[in-house]
Protein backbone atom coordinates (compact mmCIF):
# COMPACT_ATOMS: atom_id res chain seq x y z
CA UNK A 1 0.00 0.00 0.00
CA UNK A 2 2.93 2.46 1.16
CA UNK A 3 4.76 2.53 -2.22
CA UNK A 4 2.36 4.47 -4.10
CA UNK A 5 3.10 7.45 -1.90
CA UNK A 6 5.49 9.32 -0.62
CA UNK A 7 5.60 10.81 2.70
CA UNK A 8 5.01 14.70 2.28
CA UNK A 9 1.82 13.69 0.35
CA UNK A 10 0.95 11.41 3.63
CA UNK A 11 1.23 14.58 5.59
CA UNK A 12 -1.27 16.86 3.19
CA UNK A 13 -3.35 13.94 3.53
CA UNK A 14 -3.67 13.20 6.60
CA UNK A 15 -3.72 17.12 6.86
CA UNK A 16 -6.55 16.75 4.94
CA UNK A 17 -8.60 13.80 6.50
CA UNK A 18 -8.33 15.60 9.81
CA UNK A 19 -10.20 18.49 8.81
CA UNK A 20 -12.75 16.49 6.48
CA UNK A 21 -13.58 14.42 8.94
CA UNK A 22 -14.18 16.97 11.88
CA UNK A 23 -16.24 18.87 9.42
CA UNK A 24 -18.27 16.19 8.14
CA UNK A 25 -18.84 13.73 10.58
CA UNK A 26 -18.26 15.83 14.33
CA UNK A 27 -16.96 12.37 15.33
CA UNK A 28 -12.90 12.37 14.48
CA UNK A 29 -11.59 9.93 17.10
CA UNK A 30 -7.79 9.37 17.20
CA UNK A 31 -7.68 6.27 18.94
CA UNK A 32 -4.38 7.85 20.31
CA UNK A 33 -6.96 9.84 22.73
CA UNK A 34 -6.94 6.75 25.54
CA UNK A 35 -4.33 4.55 27.51
CA UNK A 36 -1.88 8.08 27.56
CA UNK A 37 0.36 6.11 29.43
CA UNK A 38 1.39 3.57 27.34
CA UNK A 39 3.48 3.51 24.43
CA UNK A 40 2.12 2.04 21.08
CA UNK A 41 4.99 1.06 18.33
CA UNK A 42 3.92 4.71 16.17
CA UNK A 43 3.29 4.06 12.57
CA UNK A 44 1.47 6.93 11.17
CA UNK A 45 2.31 5.01 7.86
CA UNK A 46 -1.63 3.67 7.61
CA UNK A 47 -5.04 5.40 8.30
CA UNK A 48 -8.28 3.37 7.95
CA UNK A 49 -11.79 4.43 7.62
CA UNK A 50 -14.06 3.29 10.08
CA UNK A 51 -17.59 3.01 9.21
CA UNK A 52 -19.57 1.95 12.54
CA UNK A 53 -23.66 1.40 12.48
CA UNK A 54 -23.89 3.81 15.84
CA UNK A 55 -24.67 2.96 19.51
CA UNK A 56 -27.87 0.72 19.85
CA UNK A 57 -26.37 -1.82 22.14
CA UNK A 58 -23.80 -2.20 25.31
CA UNK A 59 -22.15 -4.86 22.48
CA UNK A 60 -21.75 -2.34 19.74
CA UNK A 61 -20.49 0.21 22.40
CA UNK A 62 -17.67 -2.71 23.25
CA UNK A 63 -16.98 -3.32 19.65
CA UNK A 64 -16.31 0.58 18.90
CA UNK A 65 -13.85 0.51 21.75
CA UNK A 66 -12.32 -3.08 21.13
CA UNK A 67 -11.42 -0.92 16.94
CA UNK A 68 -10.07 2.20 18.92
CA UNK A 69 -8.23 0.52 21.32
CA UNK A 70 -6.32 -2.18 18.93
CA UNK A 71 -5.56 0.68 16.16
CA UNK A 72 -3.95 2.52 19.25
CA UNK A 73 -1.44 -0.45 20.58
CA UNK A 74 -1.10 -1.32 16.51
CA UNK A 75 0.37 2.62 15.72
CA UNK A 76 -2.43 3.13 13.12
CA UNK A 77 -4.98 5.83 12.81
CA UNK A 78 -8.54 5.50 12.65
CA UNK A 79 -11.19 7.60 11.47
CA UNK A 80 -14.54 6.84 12.75
CA UNK A 81 -17.64 7.57 10.87
CA UNK A 82 -20.69 7.18 13.11
CA UNK A 83 -23.57 6.15 10.87
CA UNK A 84 -26.44 6.98 13.28
CA UNK A 85 -28.28 3.53 12.25
CA UNK A 86 -28.69 4.97 8.82
CA UNK A 87 -27.08 3.16 5.94
CA UNK A 88 -26.91 5.99 3.48
CA UNK A 89 -24.78 7.77 5.87
CA UNK A 90 -22.40 4.75 5.83
CA UNK A 91 -22.25 5.25 2.22
CA UNK A 92 -21.75 8.47 2.59
CA UNK A 93 -18.67 7.79 4.73
CA UNK A 94 -17.16 5.25 2.43
CA UNK A 95 -17.50 7.53 -0.75
CA UNK A 96 -15.73 9.96 1.24
CA UNK A 97 -12.83 7.84 2.59
CA UNK A 98 -12.47 7.14 -0.91
CA UNK A 99 -12.26 10.61 -2.12
CA UNK A 100 -9.56 11.08 1.09
CA UNK A 101 -7.79 8.05 -0.18
CA UNK A 102 -7.69 6.13 3.35
CA UNK A 103 -5.82 3.17 3.26
CA UNK A 104 -8.38 0.48 3.98
CA UNK A 105 -11.84 0.98 4.71
CA UNK A 106 -13.31 -0.73 7.15
CA UNK A 107 -17.27 -1.31 7.36
CA UNK A 108 -20.19 -2.82 9.12
CA UNK A 109 -23.11 -3.31 7.04
CA UNK A 110 -26.33 -2.83 8.60
CA UNK A 111 -28.39 -4.22 6.43
CA UNK A 112 -26.99 -6.50 3.64
CA UNK A 113 -28.06 -5.00 0.52
CA UNK A 114 -27.33 -2.12 -1.53
CA UNK A 115 -23.45 -2.11 -0.84
CA UNK A 116 -22.23 -2.85 -4.62
CA UNK A 117 -22.01 0.15 -5.82
CA UNK A 118 -20.01 2.09 -3.49
CA UNK A 119 -17.83 -1.25 -2.92
CA UNK A 120 -17.08 -0.89 -6.68
CA UNK A 121 -15.89 2.32 -6.28
CA UNK A 122 -13.45 1.62 -3.58
CA UNK A 123 -12.37 -1.19 -5.42
CA UNK A 124 -11.24 1.10 -8.51
CA UNK A 125 -9.68 3.39 -6.17
CA UNK A 126 -7.71 0.40 -5.35
CA UNK A 127 -8.35 0.96 -1.26
CA UNK A 128 -9.28 -2.69 0.35
CA UNK A 129 -12.38 -2.91 2.00
CA UNK A 130 -12.54 -5.31 5.11
CA UNK A 131 -16.05 -6.06 6.60
CA UNK A 132 -16.70 -6.48 9.70
CA UNK A 133 -19.68 -8.19 12.14
CA UNK A 134 -22.43 -8.24 9.27
CA UNK A 135 -22.03 -9.60 6.55
CA UNK A 136 -23.25 -8.35 2.71
CA UNK A 137 -25.04 -10.08 0.01
CA UNK A 138 -23.40 -9.23 -3.49
CA UNK A 139 -22.59 -11.55 -6.16
CA UNK A 140 -19.22 -10.01 -6.73
CA UNK A 141 -17.02 -11.42 -3.92
CA UNK A 142 -14.26 -9.66 -5.25
CA UNK A 143 -15.52 -6.12 -4.17
CA UNK A 144 -14.29 -6.93 -0.59
CA UNK A 145 -10.92 -8.19 0.59
CA UNK A 146 -11.92 -9.79 4.10
CA UNK A 147 -14.84 -10.31 6.31
CA UNK A 148 -13.95 -10.28 10.31
CA UNK A 149 -16.66 -11.39 12.54
CA UNK A 150 -18.89 -14.20 14.02
CA UNK A 151 -20.99 -16.75 12.15
CA UNK A 152 -24.48 -15.65 12.91
CA UNK A 153 -26.12 -18.89 11.29
CA UNK A 154 -23.89 -21.18 14.58
CA UNK A 155 -24.83 -18.38 17.29
CA UNK A 156 -29.24 -19.07 16.23
CA UNK A 157 -28.10 -22.86 15.82
CA UNK A 158 -26.59 -22.70 19.33
CA UNK A 159 -29.53 -21.36 20.68
CA UNK A 160 -32.10 -24.09 19.42
CA UNK A 161 -29.47 -26.58 20.38
CA UNK A 162 -29.94 -25.44 23.96
CA UNK A 163 -33.80 -25.69 23.76
CA UNK A 164 -32.96 -29.76 22.46
CA UNK A 165 -30.85 -30.72 25.68
CA UNK A 166 -32.87 -28.66 28.08
CA UNK A 167 -36.03 -30.42 27.23
CA UNK A 168 -34.41 -33.69 25.67
CA UNK A 169 -36.58 -35.69 28.15
CA UNK A 170 -40.33 -33.93 27.82
CA UNK A 171 -42.87 -34.43 25.43
CA UNK A 172 -45.18 -31.72 25.43
CA UNK A 173 -45.26 -28.98 22.74
CA UNK A 174 -43.51 -25.35 23.41
CA UNK A 175 -44.82 -22.23 21.92
CA UNK A 176 -41.44 -19.98 21.32
CA UNK A 177 -41.22 -15.92 20.81
CA UNK A 178 -38.47 -14.96 18.96
CA UNK A 179 -37.57 -11.34 18.86
CA UNK A 180 -35.63 -10.51 15.88
CA UNK A 181 -32.72 -7.77 15.40
CA UNK A 182 -32.23 -5.24 12.93
CA UNK A 183 -34.52 -6.34 9.76
CA UNK A 184 -32.46 -6.99 6.39
CA UNK A 185 -28.86 -7.62 8.47
CA UNK A 186 -27.39 -10.63 8.29
CA UNK A 187 -26.91 -11.22 11.69
CA UNK A 188 -30.86 -11.21 12.28
CA UNK A 189 -31.58 -13.47 8.97
CA UNK A 190 -28.27 -16.07 10.23
CA UNK A 191 -29.78 -16.13 13.98
CA UNK A 192 -32.98 -16.71 12.78
CA UNK A 193 -32.01 -19.22 9.73
CA UNK A 194 -29.69 -21.11 12.20
CA UNK A 195 -32.58 -21.53 15.11
CA UNK A 196 -35.00 -22.93 12.61
CA UNK A 197 -32.32 -25.14 10.52
CA UNK A 198 -31.75 -26.91 13.90
CA UNK A 199 -35.89 -26.93 15.70
CA UNK A 200 -37.40 -27.99 12.01
CA UNK A 201 -37.41 -31.50 12.72
CA UNK A 202 -38.54 -31.38 16.25
CA UNK A 203 -42.02 -31.12 16.13
CA UNK A 204 -42.83 -30.48 19.62
CA UNK A 205 -41.35 -26.82 18.82
CA UNK A 206 -43.79 -24.04 16.77
CA UNK A 207 -42.38 -20.27 16.78
CA UNK A 208 -45.49 -18.90 17.42
CA UNK A 209 -44.76 -15.62 16.76
CA UNK A 210 -41.74 -13.21 15.27
CA UNK A 211 -41.22 -9.41 16.27
CA UNK A 212 -38.84 -7.45 14.79
CA UNK A 213 -36.88 -5.88 18.18
CA UNK A 214 -34.40 -3.53 16.34
CA UNK A 215 -31.49 -4.82 18.85
CA UNK A 216 -33.11 -2.25 21.14
CA UNK A 217 -34.24 -2.49 24.82
CA UNK A 218 -36.72 -0.43 24.36
CA UNK A 219 -38.39 -2.60 21.34
CA UNK A 220 -37.91 -5.63 23.62
CA UNK A 221 -39.93 -3.88 26.35
CA UNK A 222 -42.61 -3.05 24.19
CA UNK A 223 -42.88 -6.33 23.15
CA UNK A 224 -43.44 -7.29 26.45
CA UNK A 225 -45.86 -5.09 27.02
CA UNK A 226 -47.85 -6.68 24.47
CA UNK A 227 -47.76 -9.83 25.06
CA UNK A 228 -47.70 -9.81 28.85
CA UNK A 229 -51.34 -8.40 29.68
CA UNK A 230 -52.41 -9.30 33.36
CA UNK A 231 -55.44 -11.07 33.67
CA UNK A 232 -54.10 -13.06 30.39
CA UNK A 233 -52.41 -16.79 30.04
CA UNK A 234 -48.73 -16.48 29.20
CA UNK A 235 -48.99 -17.03 25.87
CA UNK A 236 -45.09 -18.51 25.49
CA UNK A 237 -43.34 -20.94 27.01
CA UNK A 238 -40.02 -20.39 25.24
CA UNK A 239 -38.54 -16.47 24.22
CA UNK A 240 -35.46 -16.32 21.75
CA UNK A 241 -33.91 -12.94 21.78
CA UNK A 242 -31.73 -11.90 18.94
CA UNK A 243 -29.56 -9.63 21.42
CA UNK A 244 -29.39 -8.93 25.31
CA UNK A 245 -30.48 -5.52 25.33
CA UNK A 246 -34.00 -6.42 23.79
CA UNK A 247 -33.97 -9.35 26.48
CA UNK A 248 -33.28 -6.94 29.11
CA UNK A 249 -36.25 -4.88 28.47
CA UNK A 250 -38.07 -7.44 27.90
CA UNK A 251 -37.49 -8.74 31.76
CA UNK A 252 -38.07 -5.42 32.62
CA UNK A 253 -41.39 -5.46 31.89
CA UNK A 254 -41.84 -9.55 32.86
CA UNK A 255 -40.46 -9.21 36.48
CA UNK A 256 -43.57 -6.64 37.35
CA UNK A 257 -45.89 -9.91 36.63
CA UNK A 258 -46.29 -12.96 38.39
CA UNK A 259 -44.97 -15.20 35.89
CA UNK A 260 -41.31 -16.45 36.57
CA UNK A 261 -38.29 -15.70 34.06
CA UNK A 262 -36.42 -18.99 32.99
CA UNK A 263 -38.93 -21.11 34.81
CA UNK A 264 -42.34 -19.99 33.69
CA UNK A 265 -40.74 -18.50 30.53
CA UNK A 266 -37.59 -20.33 29.19
CA UNK A 267 -35.02 -17.56 28.01
CA UNK A 268 -32.50 -17.87 25.45
CA UNK A 269 -30.11 -14.71 24.47
CA UNK A 270 -27.67 -13.54 22.33
CA UNK A 271 -24.62 -11.35 23.03
CA UNK A 272 -22.93 -12.50 26.48
CA UNK A 273 -23.41 -8.89 28.01
CA UNK A 274 -22.22 -8.44 31.42
CA UNK A 275 -26.14 -7.62 32.45
CA UNK A 276 -27.26 -10.71 30.92
CA UNK A 277 -24.62 -13.26 32.52
CA UNK A 278 -25.39 -11.60 35.65
CA UNK A 279 -29.48 -12.29 35.05
CA UNK A 280 -28.21 -16.09 34.32
CA UNK A 281 -26.25 -15.86 37.29
CA UNK A 282 -29.23 -14.57 39.11
CA UNK A 283 -31.78 -17.62 37.66
CA UNK A 284 -33.20 -14.92 34.95
CA UNK A 285 -32.53 -15.81 32.20
CA UNK A 286 -31.27 -20.03 31.02
CA UNK A 287 -28.91 -19.61 28.36
CA UNK A 288 -26.98 -16.66 27.13
CA UNK A 289 -25.31 -17.69 23.07
CA UNK A 290 -21.67 -15.22 23.19
CA UNK A 291 -21.14 -12.75 19.97
CA UNK A 292 -17.65 -11.92 20.78
CA UNK A 293 -17.51 -7.81 20.04
CA UNK A 294 -13.69 -7.64 20.37
CA UNK A 295 -12.71 -7.75 16.64
CA UNK A 296 -9.65 -4.49 16.91
CA UNK A 297 -6.94 -6.93 17.29
CA UNK A 298 -8.18 -9.39 14.41
CA UNK A 299 -8.56 -6.22 12.18
CA UNK A 300 -5.69 -4.13 12.81
CA UNK A 301 -3.46 -7.99 12.21
CA UNK A 302 -5.51 -7.96 8.97
CA UNK A 303 -4.66 -4.24 8.02
CA UNK A 304 -0.50 -4.92 8.92
CA UNK A 305 -0.70 -7.52 6.71
CA UNK A 306 -2.10 -5.81 3.74
CA UNK A 307 0.00 -3.24 4.35
CA UNK A 308 2.91 -5.58 3.60
CA UNK A 309 1.91 -6.80 0.65
CA UNK A 310 0.28 -10.39 2.39
CA UNK A 311 -2.61 -12.50 1.32
CA UNK A 312 -5.24 -12.54 4.27
CA UNK A 313 -7.79 -14.80 4.92
CA UNK A 314 -11.05 -14.62 2.89
CA UNK A 315 -13.71 -14.99 5.78
CA UNK A 316 -12.60 -15.19 9.61
CA UNK A 317 -14.93 -16.53 12.47
CA UNK A 318 -14.43 -15.65 15.98
CA UNK A 319 -14.71 -18.10 18.12
CA UNK A 320 -17.34 -18.01 20.36
CA UNK A 321 -19.17 -19.72 23.88
CA UNK A 322 -22.40 -20.70 25.27
CA UNK A 323 -23.06 -19.83 29.03
CA UNK A 324 -25.67 -21.83 30.08
CA UNK A 325 -27.37 -22.30 33.92
CA UNK A 326 -25.83 -25.37 34.33
CA UNK A 327 -22.20 -23.97 33.92
CA UNK A 328 -20.08 -23.15 37.12
CA UNK A 329 -21.40 -19.44 37.23
CA UNK A 330 -18.48 -18.60 39.97
CA UNK A 331 -15.95 -19.18 37.07
CA UNK A 332 -17.46 -16.75 34.41
CA UNK A 333 -14.58 -13.87 34.23
CA UNK A 334 -16.25 -10.27 34.07
CA UNK A 335 -16.86 -9.68 30.06
CA UNK A 336 -15.85 -6.16 29.80
CA UNK A 337 -18.64 -4.90 27.93
O1 LIG B 1 -24.32 -7.31 14.75
C1 LIG B 1 -24.20 -7.75 16.06
C2 LIG B 1 -25.42 -7.35 16.82
O2 LIG B 1 -25.59 -5.96 16.75
C3 LIG B 1 -25.40 -7.67 18.30
O3 LIG B 1 -25.94 -8.90 18.63
C4 LIG B 1 -26.29 -6.59 18.81
O4 LIG B 1 -26.31 -6.45 20.19
C5 LIG B 1 -25.78 -5.44 18.05
O5 LIG B 1 -26.49 -4.31 18.14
Amino acid sequence: MDNKKNKGTKMKKIKIIHLFAFLFFFTLIFSCTKNQNEKPNINNNIIIGFSQIGAESAWRTCNTQSMQEAAYHAGIQLLYANAEQKQENQIKAIRSFIVYQVDVIVFVPIVQSGWDNVLQEAKEAGIPVIIIDRKIKTTDESLFTAFIGSDHIEEGRNAARFLLKKFNDEQRNYRILEIRGTEGSSVAAGRSAGFRQILKTDKRFTITASENGDFLRSRGKEIAETYLKKDKDLPFDILFSHNDGMTLGFLDVLEKTDIKPAQDLIIVSVDAEQAAIDALKDGKINCVVECNPKLGNPVMKTVKMLSEGKTVPKITHIPENVFTEWDDLSLFPLRGY
